[in-house]
Formats: C-alpha cells, structure tokens, sequence
C-alpha cells in the first residue's frame, strides 16, 4: 500500500487520534529507519524511547523468534518461567522486592495508584478514614486512562474527560514551599515523574525529591516514582531516581522493557505488596512468555550499553550547550536533561514545531513536546558521530530558520539504501 492509500484508508476508518507525519516507514536497523521510498532517517526519538536497543537488534530478534516457537500466551491462571527471571533483574536493579506486570505505562500507573489507596487503608487500624488524597506535579504526564489523567497536571489532557479521580491536588514543579503546604495526614502517596517527559524534560531536583521521601515517609504515605520515560537506562543509571540516592515505594517502568512488545511493570517492596490479595488487581495480557522473555533479553543487553548512555549523553549536552552558546541563535531558550533524554528549548512553538519538520526532511527523527521544546530520545547504541550529525543538522535548520537565508538553501542529505 503506498503512503497517499494508507492515509486515505486510515482517515475513513481510525478514530482520528492522531495527527500523524506524512512517512510510511517499513523498515529499521540500529539507529536507522528506512521509508516507503528508500529514504533513510536517523532515529533520535526511538518510538518515543521503547526502540532503546535500536531497530533489529540480533539478540533481540533471535530471542523474539525463538519464544514465538515456543509458547506466546497462557493467562496468569497458570506459570511460566519467564516473568520470575524478569522480576528478579528489575527488582536487583532497582533495590525493591516485588514486581507487576502489565501492558502500557498506563496501566502501570493506574495499578501504582490502587496499589496506594490499598494500602492506606490496610494500614488505617484506628477507625479513622484512611488516607486517599494524591498529590501529583504540575506539568505532569502519567497516561491516558482515567487515573493516570486524574494525576496529569497539564489541563489539555485532563479538561475534555471531566469530572475525573477525585482527590488529587498539583504541586508546583520543585517548589518544596508548596509541597509542605499541600501535604498532610490525609495524603496516601505522593506521585511524581523522576523527569518529566511530556512535559518537556524537566528533572525534578534532589531536594525536592528528598522532601517528598521524607514527608511520605513521615505519615507512612508512598513515594511513587513513574520512570516509564526516564527508567531502565534512559539517564545513564537504571533509574533516574540512583542519582539522587532516595528510594521511591513504587516505580512505574514501561516503554523500553520489552525492546518495542507492549509491557510495563510496577515495583514496590515486601511491606507495600503485602496489602495485594489475589483477586484484587490483574491482566489477561500482561507479562506473558514472549514480552517477559524479550525484557530479560533487554536488560542484559541494557547492562552492557549503561556506561555508554552516560559518556555519550554528556557528549551531546555538551554539544547541545555550544549550540545554545552560538550568540546568533537568542532563540534558544534551554537546553535540559539527563543521558539520552535532553531537550532545546526554543523560545516559539512556530519556530519548533517548523525545526522538527525540517530536520525530518534532512533525514533525522525527532519531536516537540510541550509546544516549544525540542526533545530527543535517541537509542542507547548512538555513538558521537551521530549526535555529531544530528547538532550539523540543527545548527543549519536554526540557521535557516532565523536568519534571512532562503529556505531553499536546505541539503538534501538523505542517501538511499
Ligand atoms: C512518564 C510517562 N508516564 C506514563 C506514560 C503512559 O505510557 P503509555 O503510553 O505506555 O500508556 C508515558 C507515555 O508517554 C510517560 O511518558
């Protein structure tokens, strides 16, 4: 089917969801992804962070295929041998003891949230009304169902599916002064992204999270930390919250677990599983053999590629700084992150928006998120000549774009293959 076709067809019948570019891709490897005409693009967003291994990757092939042989899906009614193997990696990486698996980053926080309310209220003996309020952060992203868009603190999400979740107040981003306020004993966890995604890459800092743990910790309410975006890898250490040393109760991982099959995890200790009773929380799909197989395949891939996450991340913030530096382009207003997850931040959502657009026609994939930001998520295994390509490549788009330069002045660097 050819690009005109498939968008004409989807428009009669997808739920008009997405406002998608106009590329037909049909193949990829490593840090490349090739179109229905033979262009070749640079992979600096990885599927929004799942493709972190890159695209076809040996072992994750071989694993996949020989899983696919053996057994796809069972139901949780019975074992398999996979999701122990996968529980025991997550729950040594991360310093937590037990594990859940589920589908999407969504469904991982939803289960997060009841998971908090349980056990507020096993743990309420006293008779009085267990805690159930959740505070969550302003700008915040955390899913598309119900719960995860109760505790979305951007309103374009929330405000069309109102009345949602009730009991959920917004702190300001970092300001610990609001957090004091709008915490007390009502409140049964505090959830929070360890870098925000969506909402345009933004770390939370250390004292801010050290607060939250310590007033969670105070009234024996839950730190829940969702690293669906910025977990497993993503900032040079397995989780964003090891570069503060705090501990969260809950983390929410998803989106690079099963190297692109759709899984997603929730990790919490002994004392906070103990609330969970057979019966109270489940999934058809989640964990099953094949995915599960693949995750463990992806963290021992994942150990192997950890220290380059970090030498190469710093290797383009260093990059994207001398960018930012170049007096000629006042329309650079940040540049954020930590590892592979950084972002420029231009000072018009015109200007990114036409950025992204443009650096797709030289052959290089990223996106906008919150408007104005330029966010890059590329695979774990891009080394220096790619970032190298990729700051070429926007040094000349920012260049065209701000200055007085013909558009047409524009290369066309993508080669075929
Ligand atoms: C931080 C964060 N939480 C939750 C989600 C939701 O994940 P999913 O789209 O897999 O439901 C996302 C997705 O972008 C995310 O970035």
């Amino acid at each position: 089917m050819s690009l005109a076709s498939v968008i004409r067809t989807e428009g009669k019948l997808l739920l008009p969801t997405y406002d998608r570019h106009k590329i037909l891709f049909e193949r990829g490897r490593g840090v490349y992804l090739w179109d229905s005409r033979g262009h070749r693009y640079l992979d600096f967003l990885s599927g929004i962070g799942v493709n972190a291994l890159g695209h076809a990757r040996p072992a994750i092939q071989s694993t996949l295929k020989r899983q696919a042989g053996r057994l796809i899906h069972i139901s949780n009614l019975y074992f398999h041998e996979y999701q122990t193997e996968l529980a025991q990696r997550l729950t040594k990486i991360s310093g937590l003891e037990r594990a859940f698996f589920c589908n999407s980053g969504t469904e991982a926080w939803e289960g997060a949230l009841k998971l908090a309310r349980l056990y507020a209220r096993v743990q309420n003996t006293n008779g009085h009304k267990p805690k159930w309020r959740i505070l969550a952060l302003e700008n915040s992203f955390h899913g598309r169902t119900f719960g995860s868009l109760a505790t979305t603190g951007q309103a374009k999400y929330r405000d069309p599916f109102a009345p949602l979740l009730p009991g959920v107040s917004f702190v300001k981003f970092n300001d610990e002064e609001d957090l004091r306020k709008k915490f007390d004993s009502s409140v049964c966890a505090i959830g929070l992204e360890t870098v925000q995604g969506e909402g345009g890459i933004r770390p939370v800092s250390r004292d801010f999270l050290r607060l939250a743990k310590k007033l969670s910790a105070s009234t024996g309410a839950l730190l829940i930390l969702d690293e669906i975006q910025c977990g497993l890898g993503r900032t040079g250490k397995y989780f964003a919250y090891q570069h503060h040393d705090v501990k969260p109760d809950i983390v929410t991982v998803a989106k690079p677990l099963a190297a692109g099959l759709p899984l997603g995890a929730i990790l919490t200790s002994n004392r906070v599983a103990s609330a969970m009773h057979p019966g109270m929380h489940g999934t058809t799909f989640g964990g099953g053999p094949l995915a599960c197989a693949v995750a463990i395949q992806f963290l021992r891939e994942l150990d192997k590629l950890l220290p380059h996450v970090g030498e190469v991340g710093s290797y383009f913030m260093a990059r994207l700084e001398w960018l930012k530096a170049k007096a000629k382009y006042s329309c650079v207003r940040d540049v954020r992150g930590m590892g592979l997850m950084l972002a420029l931040e231009l000072d018009s959502a015109d200007l990114a928006k036409s950025t992204v657009a443009d650096l797709m026609q030289r052959g290089i994939l990223i996106n906008r998120t919150h408007e104005t930001v330029l966010r890059f998520l590329p695979p774990y295994i891009v080394g220096q000549q790619h970032v190298d390509r990729v700051i070429h490549e926007l040094d000349a788009v920012l260049l065209s774009n701000t200055s007085t330069k013909p558009k047409s002045y524009k290369s066309t660097v993508r080669s075929k293959s």
